[in-house]
C-alpha cells in the first residue's frame, strides 16, 4: 500500500467486522512502516484520538493514538498485536468513533487496562493505564476484533439509534 491519506471506513464496511490477523516481525516491517504513515496522516486529517488498522481497510492487529497521550502512554503511539487485561471499576464515559460519525454515547467500560504490545520495531512493552488513555485502548482493541462501540450500548439505546445507524450503513449523512 502507498503512504497516502486513506478514507476512514464507515460502519457497514465489512472490513470493520473482521477479526484482524496478528502482524509478524520482521517480515511485516516494511508494510507496518507504510501503514503507520498512512494511519497517522489519516488520523490527523480526521481529528480523531485513535485509529485502528481496519478503519483504513487493513485487517491487521495495529492501532495508533494521537501524540497528546504520549505522557500517559509512556511515549508510545503505535500498538501492534496488543494483549489487554482490563480491570478496575466500571466507568461511564462519552464515546465516539470515526467509523460511526456523528454518534456519541455514554458507555461503561473498565477504568484501567494493562496492555502488552509491540512497537514499530517489534520490541515488546507493557503499560498500565487509566483515564481517557485506557478508554482509547479498549475502544481500539475492540476494532481489531470487529467490534464497534455502538455494539456495546444497551438494547434500548441501540433501538433509538437504529435509524441513524442504518443511514450510515447505507452511505447517507446522519446530521
Ligand atoms: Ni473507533
Amino acid at each position: 500500500m502507498q503512504n497516502l491519506l486513506n478514507k476512514v471506513r464507515i460502519i457497514g464496511d465489512p472490513v470493520l467486522r473482521r477479526k484482524s490477523r496478528p502482524l509478524v516481525f520482521p517480515d511485516d516491517m516494511p508494510y507496518i512502516v507504510s501503514l503507520v504513515g498512512t494511519m497517522e496522516k489519516t488520523l490527523e486529517a480526521a481529528e480523531g484520538l485513535g485509529l485502528a488498522a481496519p478503519q483504513v481497510g487493513e485487517s491487521v492487529r495495529l492501532f495508533i493514538a494521537i501524540p497528546d497521550y504520549l505522557d500517559e502512554l509512556n511515549g508510545h503511539v503505535v500498538f501492534i498485536n496488543p494483549e489487554i487485561h482490563p480491570y478496575g471499576d466500571m466507568e461511564k464515559r462519552e464515546e465516539g468513533c470515526l467509523s460511526v460519525p456523528g454518534i456519541y454515547e455514554m458507555l461503561s467500560r473498565s477504568s484501567r487496562v494493562n496492555i502488552k504490545a509491540a512497537d514499530i520495531r517489534g520490541n515488546i512493552f507493557s503499560l498500565d493505564v487509566g483515564g481517557l488513555a485506557a478508554r482509547l485502548i479498549l475502544h481500539e482493541v475492540d476494532h481489531l476484533d470487529g467490534i464497534l462501540f455502538v455494539d456495546k450500548l444497551s438494547p434500548i439505546k441501540r433501538k433509538l439509534l437504529k435509524g441513524r445507524l442504518r443511514k450510515l450503513r447505507e452511505g447517507g449523512r446522519v446530521y
